[in-house]
C-alpha cells in the first residue's frame, strides 16, 4: 500500500474504532474501566477493571488477557494499563493483529509464577503480530528468575526444562519500549525476533553476574532496531545480536556485571540469514568478562557477517576487551564458514584485566577481510599480579591501522 493509502485506512479505522469504543463504553457504563477519554488514543483499559488483583498472590493471567483482547479490538489505539502493585502472573500472550496501535503502560510490577512446567511456550510475556506497540510505565517485570536458575542444565541433561524468556517481541514492527525494568528474568530478559523498526530505550535490565543464560537483550531476523540509554548487568551477554540482524544501533548502554556486548554466535544452525549493519558506539563495559565481541561456531554452515562498527567504548576492568573468536561454543576442529568482513574498532580505550587485550582468532577457511583497528588505548590492570605485558593476538585476520595502538597491533601483512 501506498503511504497515503495507508494513512487513510489507518483513519478510517480510527474512526469506526471510536464508534464502536462508544458503543462499548455504553455497554460497559458499570465496570467503569474506561478513562480518561480525552480523544483518540486515550481508550484505557485498566487491568483491575478484569479482575486483576495486585495481591501478590492471585494469577491474573486471566484478567491480563481479557484486558488485552478488549483493547486489541477496541478499534483504536488504546493502552492496557497495570497500574502500582504487585501482580503476579503466569505466561501471557499479548497478540495481534490488533485494530490500532496498542500501549502498554506497566506502572507497577508483575511478577512471574515460578512453577516452569506451566510454561509450555518458552516465554513469560510474548508479545505478538503488532503493528505499533509502545511498552512503558516505568514498571518492573520481575521473572523470579532465582527459584530456577538450578534448572539451566540443557548441557548436560537432554530432558531439560526449557526457560522462558521474560519478554519476547515477535513480529512486533513500529514499536518503541522505553523505561521498563527487567529483572531476575528465568532464561533471557528480552528477545527482539522478525521485528522492523524497533526502538528501545532508558530500560534497565538486571541480574546476578552468576545467573546463567539471562542475556540483557537478543535481536535475531530483525531490522532497523535501536536500542539506547540503558543499563544492562547480567549473568551473560548483555546485548547480542544473532542472525539475520540488519541496520542495528546500540547507543550509550552500560554493561556490567555480564559476558559483553556480542555479534553472534553465528553458525549454530542450517540456513542462518546473514547479519550487517551493526552499529555499537558510546558504551561503556563495566567488569565483564567480554567487551565488543564477534562469535561464530566451527563448523558452520556459511552465512556472511559484515559492515560491523565499534566506536566510542570505554572498557572499565574487562577481561577480554576486543575479541572475534571463530571457534566459539564447540570442540569441533573444522573450521567456520561464517565469512567476517568490513569491521571497524575505534576508539577503544581503558583497561583489561587479561594481558590479551586484543584477540582476533579468524577463520582458517574464510578469514576475516578489511578489520580495522583505529585508535585503540588498552592498559593492562594487572589484578593477579602476573606482571604480564598487554599484547594482541591474531588468526587468518586481514587489518589496517590507523591512530594509536596500545597494545601494539599485531602484523598480520
Ligand atoms: C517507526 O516506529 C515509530 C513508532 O515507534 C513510528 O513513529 C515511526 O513512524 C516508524 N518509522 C517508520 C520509518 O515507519
Ligand atoms: C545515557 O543513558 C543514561 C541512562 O542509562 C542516561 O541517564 C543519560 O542521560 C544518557 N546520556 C545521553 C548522552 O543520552
Amino acid at each position: 500500500m501506498a503511504i497515503a493509502e495507508r494513512f487513510e485506512a489507518k483513519i478510517a479505522i480510527v474512526v469506526l474504532g471510536t464508534a464502536l469504543a462508544l458503543l462499548s463504553c455504553v455497554a460497559a457504563e458499570s465496570t467503569d474501566h474506561r478513562r480518561g477519554l480525552s480523544g483518540a488514543g486515550s481508550n484505557v483499559f485498566d487491568v483491575t477493571s478484569y479482575g486483576a488483583k495486585a495481591d501478590g498472590h492471585k494469577d491474573n493471567v486471566q484478567a491480563f488477557m481479557k484486558a488485552w483482547v478488549a483493547a486489541c479490538k477496541s478499534g483504536g489505539p488504546a493502552k492496557l494499563l497495570i497500574p502500582k502493585g504487585t501482580f503476579v502472573t503466569g505466561p501471557v500472550v499479548f497478540a495481534g493483529p490488533c485494530k490500532g496501535s496498542m500501549t502498554v503502560e506497566v506502572q507497577g510490577t508483575i511478577q512471574a509464577t515460578s512453577d516452569v512446567s506451566e510454561y509450555s511456550s518458552p516465554e513469560w510475556f510474548s508479545f505478538e503480530n503488532l503493528n505499533g506497540l509502545l511498552l512503558n510505565g516505568g514498571g518492573t517485570f520481575d521473572g523470579q528468575g532465582a527459584t530456577v536458575w538450578k534448572y539451566n542444565d540443557c548441557k548436560q541433561n537432554s530432558n531439560c526444562q526449557i526457560l522462558p524468556a521474560s519478554i519476547k517481541f515477535y513480529i512486533v514492527n513500529n514499536a518503541e519500549i522505553r523505561g521498563i525494568t527487567s529483572l531476575n528474568s528465568k532464561a533471557f530478559h528480552t528477545h527482539v525476533v522478525n521485528c522492523q523498526n524497533f526502538t528501545a530505550h532508558d530500560l534497565n535490565i538486571i541480574a546476578p553476574f552468576n545467573s546463567p543464560n539471562t542475556d540483557g537483550m537478543h535481536i535475531s531476523r530483525s531490522s532497523l532496531v535501536t536500542v539506547s540509554n540503558t543499563k544492562i548487568g547480567t549473568g551473560d551477554d548483555c546485548i547480542s545480536i544473532g542472525q539475520g540482524a540488519t541496520h542495528v544501533t546500540i547507543s550509550n548502554v552500560t554493561c556490567g556485571p555480564g559476558h559483553g556486548i556480542s555479534v553472534g554466535s553465528l553458525g549454530k544452525y542450517n540456513n542462518e540469514k546473514d547479519v550487517s549493519g551493526i552499529r555499537v558506539t558510546h558504551c561503556t563495559l563495566k567488569s565483564t568478562t567480554n567487551g565488543v565481541r564477534i562469535k561464530t561456531w566451527p563448523g558452520s554452515p556459511p552465512s556472511q557477517a559484515s559492515d560491523i562498527s565499534f566506536e566510542d567504548i570505554t572498557m572499565d576492568s574487562v577481561k577480554n576487551p576486543i575479541v572475534i573468536d571463530q571457534k566459539y561454543g564447540s570442540h569441533t576442529s573444522a573450521p567456520s564458514k561464517v565469512k567476517i568482513s568490513n569491521v571497524r574498532f575505534k576508539n577503544i580505550r581503558g583497561t583489561s584485566t587479561s594481558p590479551v587485550a586484543v584477540s582476533l582468532g579468524c577463520s582458517s577457511l574464510v578469514p576475516c577481510t578489511g578489520v580495522q583497528l583505529t585508535d585503540i588505548d588498552l592498559q593492562y590492570k594487572d589484578i593477579d599480579g602476573k606482571g604480564k605485558s598487554i599484547s594482541s593476538s591474531c588468526l587468518n585476520a586481514k587489518i589496517t591501522c590507523g591512530g594509536k595502538q596500545n597494545p601494539a597491533a599485531c602484523d598480520t601483512n
